[in-house]
């Protein structure tokens, strides 16, 4: 399966100066579940505002300036090319596109899936989730999560699926 993961706010925020806006306890635990044993595909600004490969799945990074190279990660000049990686270094395993915004953009084009956290907010940021053709997709809602907390979001797991004709 060749899927993107994300999660946006209500204006489609994915990111703000270099980091994710928000810190949601718990939020990420989907995004932990379907990726752990699998590939992520990341581009070189995510990649450095985690700082390390992501333990337990094979890390590939797009860039055309940087080279990160250690076991598990490597690094490619583009997502076609990450993509092709990815079924010869790790064949079998789910592919997840995971940002920033130029990935998304490419892959919302073509991938079986997206994996959607939907925050249940606006919150200011400087880097969005591209516009995608809702039509073109079967929406569920997996989830939704109350944090409990007056000042947190609660927010849905929702899954794109690609319809095909
Ligand atoms: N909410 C979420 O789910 C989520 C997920 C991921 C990231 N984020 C946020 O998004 C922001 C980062 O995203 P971003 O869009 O600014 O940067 P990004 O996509 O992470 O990184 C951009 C860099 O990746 C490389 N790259 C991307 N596409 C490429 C291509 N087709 N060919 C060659 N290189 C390519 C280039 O690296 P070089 O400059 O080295 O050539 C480019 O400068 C951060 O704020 C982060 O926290 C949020």
């Amino acid at each position: 399966m060749l899927a993107l993961i994300v999660a946006y706010t209500r204006n489609r925020v994915i990111g703000r100066d270099g980091r994710i806006p928000w810190r949601i306890p718990g939020e990420q635990k989907r995004f932990k579940e379907l990726t752990t044993g699998n590939v992520v595909v990341m581009g070189r600004r995510s990649y450095e505002e985690i700082g390390h490969p992501l333990p337990g799945r094979y890390n590939i990074i797009v860039s055309g300036t940087r080279r990160f190279e250690a076991e598990n990660c490597t690094t490619v000049g583009s997502l076609q090319e990450a993509i092709r990686t990815a079924e010869q270094n790790a064949p079998g395993r789910d592919i997840y596109i995971s940002g920033g915004a130029g990935l998304y953009r490419e892959a919302v084009a073509f991938v079986d899936k997206m994996f959607v956290t939907e925050i249940d907010a606006e919150i200011a940021g400087d880097v969005c989730f591209p516009d995608f053709d809702a039509e073109l997709f079967q929406r569920t809602v997996e989830a939704h999560v109350e944090t409990g907390m007056p000042d947190l979001p609660s927010y849905d797991y929702v899954t794109y699926t690609r319809k095909r004709s």
